[in-house]
C-alpha cells in the first residue's frame, strides 16, 4: 500500500489550492481593446458588446485615466471612421491627422506611461471592408502590405509604441519593420496576428467598427483567402514562425477559447511572447447567457482568462479585462 496517493489532499480547501495554484491572472495580464470615434462626449454602448462602448477621444482620455488606476497598463486602438473617408486603398489610414494618429496622441497626453499598440489593417479604412486593397475579387498582396507599412510609421510617428497588424498578408512584416529601421523608429514594437483565422466569432467587432465585408460584386463576401481556415494546425506554426524571422516581436492567436490547441503548440515551440485575443464574438455570448440567467458571468469569465493563460498566453487581448481586474482587486 505504499506510496498512497490521494490528490485531493492539495484541494482540501481554499488556501491549499490557492498555495498549489499554478495560473494566476494579474492585471499584467491584460491589453484593453478600446474603440474610437469622432465627437465629443461619446461614450456608444455597441449594441452586440453589452457594457462595451466607442468613445470620443475626451471620453476616451477618462477611460485610459481609470484603465491606468486599476493597473491596466496598455490599450489596442481601433478607429471607426465616417464611411464618406473610405476608399479602396485606405488612404485616410496614413492621414496623420486621422483620427487613430489624433487616439495615440490623445492617450499619450491623458496617460503618458500608458502602453500604446494600434491595429494595423485596411478594413476600418476600405470602401470594401477588406484588410487589403480588393482588385476583379481578389485581395492584392504585394500592393496591400506596402500600404499596411505605411500605415503603421504613421502610428508610429504618431506615438504609438507597438503597431498590431492584424491583416494576415503575406510579407508584410518585414516591410513595416524595414520601413520602421529605415526611418529611425527602432524601439517601435510589431505585435503580429500570425495565427488568426478566418472566423464567424468576430460579428460584433465588425458592428462595432461598420467594417464587414460589403456585399457587392467582385468583393469577396469574407476573408478565407487570407485568414486562416479554422481546420489547420500545423499551418499556424508555419505563419507564426515566418513572421517572427521577419521581425515580429509578439506574435498572436485569434481568436482565443476555439483556439487554445494552437496557442499551445505555439508556447511550446517559439520563443517570443505570445497573445492571445479573446474576440468580439466570445465576450458576446457569456454576456448574452449571463443577461438570461444561464451562465454565471464573473465565474465563466475568469475560468476563460485563466483557460487561456494557462495554454499558454503571455498577453491576453480581452473586453472583459476591467471586468477582471475589477473582480479580483
Ligand atoms: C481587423 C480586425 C478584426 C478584429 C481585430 N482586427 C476583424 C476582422 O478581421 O474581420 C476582430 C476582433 C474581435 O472580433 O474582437 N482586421
Amino acid at each position: 500500500m505504499y506510496p498512497i496517493k490521494r490528490n485531493r489532499r492539495l484541494r482540501t480547501n481554499e488556501v491549499i489550492r490557492s498555495l498549489v495554484r499554478e495560473t494566476i491572472i494579474s492585471p499584467n495580464d491584460f491589453l484593453v481593446p478600446l474603440f474610437v470615434v469622432e465627437g465629443k462626449g461619446v461614450k456608444d454602448e455597441i449594441p452586440s458588446m453589452p457594457n462595451y462602448y466607442r468613445f470620443s477621444l475626451d471620453m476616451l482620455q477618462k477611460e485610459v485615466k481609470e484603465l491606468w488606476s486599476l493597473g491596466l497598463k496598455s490599450v489596442l486602438l481601433f478607429v471607426k471612421i465616417d464611411d464618406k473617408l473610405k476608399d479602396n486603398k485606405g488612404t485616410e489610414a496614413v492621414n496623420p491627422n486621422g483620427l487613430m494618429q489624433r487616439s495615440i496622441k490623445a492617450v499619450k497626453d491623458a496617460c503618458p506611461g500608458m502602453l500604446v499598440m494600434t491595429d494595423v489593417a485596411l478594413d476600418p479604412f476600405s470602401c470594401y471592408g477588406h484588410d487589403g486593397i480588393v482588385q476583379d475579387g481578389i485581395i492584392l498582396n504585394d500592393e496591400s502590405s506596402e500600404v499596411l507599412a505605411e500605415m503603421a510609421l504613421s502610428h508610429a510617428q504618431a506615438g504609438a509604441d507597438f503597431v498590431a497588424p492584424s491583416d494576415m498578408m503575406d510579407g508584410r512584416i518585414v516591410e513595416m519593420r524595414e520601413l520602421l529601421e529605415d526611418e529611425g523608429f527602432l524601439n517601435t514594437g510589431i505585435m503580429s496576428y500570425s495565427a488568426k483565422y478566418a472566423s464567424a466569432f468576430y460579428g460584433p467587432f465588425r458592428d462595432a467598427l461598420d467594417s464587414a465585408p460589403v456585399d457587392q460584386v467582385d468583393v469577396p463576401k469574407d476573408k478565407k483567402t487570407y485568414q486562416m481556415d479554422y481546420a489547420n494546425r500545423f499551418e499556424a506554426l508555419r505563419e507564426t514562425e515566418m513572421d517572427i524571422e521577419e521581425g515580429a516581436d509578439i506574435v498572436m492567436v485569434k481568436p482565443g477559447l476555439c483556439y487554445l490547441d494552437i496557442v499551445r503548440d505555439l508556447k511550446n515551440e517559439v520563443d517570443v511572447p505570445i497573445a492571445v485575443y479573446q474576440v468580439s464574438g466570445e465576450y458576446a455570448m457569456l454576456k448574452a447567457a449571463s443577461e438570461r440567467g444561464w451562465l454565471d458571468h464573473d465565474a465563466v469569465m475568469m475560468e476563460q482568462v485563466t483557460a487561456i493563460k494557462r495554454a499558454g498566453a503571455d498577453i491576453i487581448a480581452s473586453y472583459f479585462a476591467k471586468d477582471v481586474v475589477k473582480l479580483i482587486s
